[in-house]
């Protein structure tokens, strides 16, 4: 390598858990090479953008910062400018056209590979790595944000073709990872005192299809069901989530070993996406909403108070009046603790964008203030469950708005505030009375605080 003295480096994450797991992956490679982080990208001599294109304002995101970094590499011209993510293989070498400020230009599936790269560029070579390739499975330790919580990658990639979505593009095909080497990375975490692991996976419901093997019953030899019973005794991790689970691969047989295996919380984030049935045959997702209806029926039979969570597109080509308010009535029979929604963005490259018949973005806005606003309500009157209750809450850090409160989340995964000590109370489980409810957060008092000390 041609380099001088330690230098400085910068990342920004933009979109998922994907990609904040793949930012954690390259600050370890970077902290490898002896690199030191820095908050501010100004103070640094390599920045990363870990970038995001799942609607078009994510990915128009990413330009305004390039661009002011770009503008400051003409006064620093040692400065090492990178571009990581979705936008990056989206785009691959038109971007390297579009900014010729940037050095390194990487898919998502190169992340591990960072060090190489950036070893060629230091040899003077400005370098597009997009190609689909084999992930490796890494060596080298993550920088992890939380020391309590982590992300754990189990499946990558996305073998769907929902019509709207970029993500298969950019994200390229399944590809799973074997459950020793999940297994063996949760150990690690469980070692260094993480109380918390999230599995990971665009569909994690998926997992091993791309493995070899069948069992006796027929399934897949690896499949997410099995892996949870695989890694769930742990020690040190107390407790196990995972996201996104896909309807069209969600079984009665995971929900009930979600039911039997105490670590893992009582939390499902399944986005529908839309609550017609048309539309969902127009996105291509391969289930109708009554078939949604009866996978909530069924985790509801076997986990009466689990959280619900999903996500859900609003003013996707050709939706009618009529149409947008089966998704109404969907959230409204349902009730979901949580819902990210959206407008639908036309990406490129995708089918959808293709389709004439696009919703002006007036109606799209109103459709999506409308299903906010019943979001809200509904996640309200779901929060009134937990009133008086005694809720188990991970410590993870202190209230933004009040010091003297620390916060953390509850099984159902509802942010939680109460009194008390970071220091003494932090990556502690405590038990904590509900005595506030609110749409999107709780706050309660500590039980027996002396015990939790
Ligand atoms: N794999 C997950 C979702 C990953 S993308 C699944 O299938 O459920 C995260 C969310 O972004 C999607 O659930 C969808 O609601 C939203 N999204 C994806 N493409 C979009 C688009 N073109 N316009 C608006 N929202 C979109
Ligand atoms: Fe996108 Fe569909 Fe894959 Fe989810 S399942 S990432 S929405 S293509
Ligand atoms: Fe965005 Fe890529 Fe995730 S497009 S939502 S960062 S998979």
């Amino acid at each position: 390598m041609t380099m001088k003295t330690p230098r400085n480096y910068h990342i920004t994450t933009f979109g998922c858990q994907m990609n904040k797991a793949d930012s954690e992956r390259m600050a370890g490679i970077l902290d490898d090479m002896g690199f030191t982080f820095v908050e501010d990208p100004d103070d640094a001599d390599i920045i990363v953008y870990n970038t995001c294109t799942i609607r078009d304002n994510a990915e128009q995101k990413v330009y305004s910062y390039l661009g002011k970094q770009a503008k400051r590499k003409h006064q620093t011209p040692e400065l090492t400018l990178v571009v990581a993510g979705c936008v990056a293989q989206q785009e691959g070498e038109a971007l390297m056209r579009r900014v010729p400020e940037l050095d390194l230009v990487l898919g998502p599936q190169h992340a591990n590979r960072l060090q190489d790269l950036l070893e060629q560029v230091f040899d003077g070579n400005q370098v597009v790595a997009t190609e689909p390739i084999h992930i490796m499975e890494d060596i080298t330790k993550p920088r992890r944000d939380s020391d309590i919580s982590a992300w754990v990658n189990v499946i990558y990639g996305c073998n769907e073709r929902c019509t709207y979505c970029v993500v298969p593009n950019v994200r390229g095909t399944e590809q799973s990872r074997m459950p020793e080497a999940i297994r063996a990375e949760m150990e690690e975490l469980g070692r260094a005192g993480y109380k918390e692991v999230t599995l990971l996976g665009q569909n994690i419901d998926a997992y091993g299809r791309d493995l070899p093997g069948v069992t006796p019953e027929g399934r897949n030899k690896y499949n997410f069901t099995d892996l949870l019973y695989y890694v769930h005794d742990v020690p040190g991790i107390e407790r196990i989530r995972f996201a996104t689970s896909h309807p069209r691969y969600f079984t009665e047989r995971l929900i009930a070993a979600c039911a039997e295996l105490p670590k893992v919380c009582e939390h499902f984030h399944i986005p529908f996406q839309s609550g017609d049935n048309d539309i969902l045959k127009a996105m291509a997702r391969g289930y109708t909403q009554e078939k949604y209806r009866r996978i909530v029926d069924k985790i509801r039979h076997y986990l009466p108070d689990a959280a619900i969570s999903a996500d859900a597109i609003v003013g996707f080509p050709g939706e009618t009046e009529a149409q947008f308010e089966n998704t109404l009535k969907l959230v409204d029979d349902i009730g979901f603790d949580q819902l990210n929604t959206a407008a639908y963005s036309p990406r490129p490259g995708t089918a959808a964008a293709k389709m004439e018949n696009e919703i002006s973005e007036e109606v799209k806005k109103d459709r999506l203030q409308r299903l906010n606003h019943l979001v809200a309500t509904k996640a309200a009157e779901r929060s009134q469950r937990y009133y008086n209750r005694i809720e188990e809450v991970l410590v993870e850090g202190v209230n933004p708005k009040d010091a003297s409160q620390v916060m953390g989340r509850t099984r159902g995964n509802r942010l939680t505030f109460f009194k008390g000590d970071l220091d003494t109370l932090r990556g502690k489980i405590v038990p904590v009375q509900i005595t506030e409810v609110r749409a999107f957060s709780l706050t309660g008092e500590a039980l027996v605080p002396a015990a939790v000390g």
